[in-house]
């Protein structure tokens, strides 16, 4: 007899791949936390899920953050990526695996995928001349352009013209819009998909995939002088993961393939647009949902260097617990809405509805079971609120089919509400003297709808959804088995003998700080950036000096170097980040002003003696001087 193995459903769920010239933020804890919930919530429902996330760590971005650092590529990326992977289980998230797109495995398959698309026709060299943002590695066409700046980060974008491989984005404009408007899950929220709709209808160009001005990269198998540019190396860590390669898709990929990829409002178009083309391309399915979320800022802010508020998670859950937090961002917001956070905020609703709602609940039903039952659960068939936990499970799968992660945690909360009510009106300390029956079906009741509970809260507050559960007394797992007991009310055992009792949310305090305290925080994260105090003497040691130019021309293979022959004491050659800010012919004869005294360092194999004065964060200005100084002044 032949005996058939019964497959699970599968269940595919990715983060964005994070860059590594950030530590993680709040904004990046939030779409990994994102995607464990519903990686917890596709297992308790049976699912065979994979869960991946991970760091993206090519690009000229990541090279630019390792040189400032002081550190060689490879160093760098290896001790930035880890901070990635270390928060992980300190956020409570279980991924299955974590890719770097440095992986050997990761490197060879980008090569192939891009030989791939080469040969199929739809790479082709060109040249290419456009306006591009440096941030987010991405050229823009003019019809997305406002005050010359990224259309996605803001920031200023610079005109860059080079030899380029082109991926034929073009062609699948058409494909693309069809495949839409036939599946509307593919990309959600809808608002946001109305967006890529009107976005792609606009006309797409091809894409710029690759560059020959820098290294640290994929290298081309058709052409070995460019690097693979980075949006197809790092989406393609999506199959990559799963041991896909364009000869073998692999036992991994068949599997799990078709992902959900849970992506920020960001970067959107890249998954919605750019990685659809390449699976088209490629002769893959398309991922079943891409679902972009909204951003968060603090306290009304934008999270920026500049402003030194980048909410750390580790920080927050040091103090409040990782439940907390968990359950904070998905209460706080609708999922795919933006989002102000606020400790206050935090604060409230762990006092509100995390102690009050469901610990004071928990522990005045414990109280209730060890004063008029022995610490011993009665089982009475008869259900207190049948109906409404039947509808809150109901509504909260729908509420998870939508994605509204914000609803699933209401609905539930709804239903603690409505069980301290029924303890309210039942009255259990007259039952107690009055009807000991009547008071058995309540405590029975109660535990049933505390399991259901647990499990229903478990993907958002997994620590504490097993604390309830084995003070309930249950000892078995936290799976859908568990789930299915709970929800037919035989989770709970007759005379089921309960836990010890533990508080699970502890009241919390919060405290505004003071003026002063806030201007002190400023000022400690601006000594350890860049306003760092120095003495007088110190002041002293810095040789500043007027220099005339005397020669400029670009740094071949360079998008930003110019080549500075100057005089100031002495000739010199100074090499410096300003193409296209200033024009080489333009700084001929200026009068500027160099540390004169600074280290020489090798940029692109030229001595640079010297450092230009320059303000500006985003667009540097140069420091000029009155051409009636004579070079070699010393600037005091
Ligand atoms: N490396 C690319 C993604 C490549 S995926 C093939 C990238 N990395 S990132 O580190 O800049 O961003 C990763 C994720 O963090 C994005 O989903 C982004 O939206 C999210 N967040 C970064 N800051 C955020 C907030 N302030 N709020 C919410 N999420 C935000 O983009």
């Amino acid at each position: 007899m032949v005996v058939l193995k019964k497959t699970k459903k599968t269940y595919y769920v990715t983060t964005p791949i994070y860059y590594v010239n950030d530590k993680p933020h709040l904004g990046h804890a939030y779409t990994s936390l994102a995607s464990d919930v519903l990686a917890r919530y596709h297992k308790l429902i049976g699912l065979d899920v994979f869960f991946l996330t991970g760091t993206d760590e090519h690009g000229q971005k990541i090279e630019e953050a390792a040189r400032v650092a002081g550190k060689n590529p490879r160093e760098f990326v290896d001790e930035m990526s880890k901070a990635f992977r270390e928060i992980l289980p300190k956020l409570n998230i279980e991924n299955n695996y974590f890719i770097r797109t440095t992986d050997k495995k990761h490197e060879k398959t980008v090569a192939e995928i891009y030989q791939k698309l080469f040969e199929k026709g739809d790479l082709y060299k060109g040249k290419y001349r456009g306006k591009y943002c440096v941030s987010c590695e991405s050229f823009y066409t003019e019809a997305q352009i406002e005050n010359n700046r990224c259309p996605a980060c803001g920031k200023e974008l610079r005109i860059v013209e080079e030899e380029t491989y082109f991926f034929r984005l073009s062609k699948y404009q058409n494909k693309l819009l069809k495949y839409i408007r036939e599946h509307p899950d593919f990309i959600l929220p809808v608002e946001k998909k109305n967006e890529v709709v009107a976005f792609v209808k606009q006309g797409l160009q091809d894409l710029s995939v690759s560059r020959a001005s820098f290294d640290w990269g994929v290298r081309l198998p058709f052409d070995r002088k460019h690097i693979s540019y980075v949006w197809i190396d790092a989406l393609s860590n999506y199959i990559t993961a799963l041991d896909y390669s364009p000869k073998h898709p692999g036992k991994k990929f068949r599997k799990y393939w078709p992902a959900v990829h849970v992506v920020g409002k960001d970067i959107l178009r890249f998954h919605a647009i750019y990685w659809p083309a390449i699976l088209f391309a490629l002769g893959i399915k398309l991922p079943k949902t891409i679902f972009a979320h909204g951003w968060w800022t603090v306290d009304g802010e934008k999270m920026s260097k500049s402003k030194g508020n980048f909410v750390r998670p580790i920080q927050l859950t040091e103090r409040y617990g990782v439940d907390a937090l968990r359950y904070f961002l998905f209460r706080e917001v609708p999922f795919g809405n933006d989002g102000d956070f606020s400790e206050k905020g935090l604060v409230r609703r762990i006092n509100n509805e995390l102690g009050n709602e469901l610990g004071n609940l928990l522990q005045r039903y414990l109280t209730m079971v060890e004063k008029y039952s022995n610490s011993r659960i009665p089982k009475i068939s008869k259900q207190y609120l049948k109906k409404e936990i039947q509808k809150t499970i109901k509504d909260y799968e729908k509420a998870f089919s939508r994605y509204a992660l914000h609803e699933a945690l209401g609905v539930v909360f709804k239903l603690l509400a409505k069980t301290n009510k029924l303890i309210n009106d039942k009255k259990p300390w007259e039952l107690a003297k009055k009807n000991p029956k009547k008071l058995e079906v309540l405590l029975s009741s109660v535990a049933n709808i505390l399991s259901v509970v647990s499990f229903l809260l478990f993907p958002f507050i997994p620590s504490s959804s097993e604390k309830i559960l084995r003070q309930l007394g249950y000892k078995g797992k936290t799976d859908d088995k568990g789930f299915e007991l709970a929800k037919k009310f035989k989770l709970v055992k007759k005379n089921q003998k309960i836990g010890r009792k533990e508080i699970l949310f502890p009241r919390v305090e919060f405290r505004e700080k003071t003026k002063k305290e806030k201007e002190g925080e400023i000022l400690k994260t601006n000594l350890k950036t860049n306003l760092n105090l120095i003495s007088f003497e110190d002041f002293q040691k810095i040789d500043l000096r007027v220099a005339k130019v005397i020669s400029a021309e670009r740094v071949a293979n360079s998008e930003k170097l110019i080549r500075l022959g100057i005089k100031a004491d002495r000739k010199r050659t100074i090499v410096a980040g300003i193409y296209p800010y200033y024009r080489p012919e333009e700084l001929v004869g200026k009068n500027i002003v160099i540390v004169a005294n600074l280290e020489p360092r090798m940029v692109r194999g030229i001595k640079s003696e010297g450092m230009l004065l320059a303000a500006g964060e985003k667009i540097p200005k140069l420091v000029f001087v009155d051409k009636n100084v004579k070079e070699g002044e010393i600037v005091r």
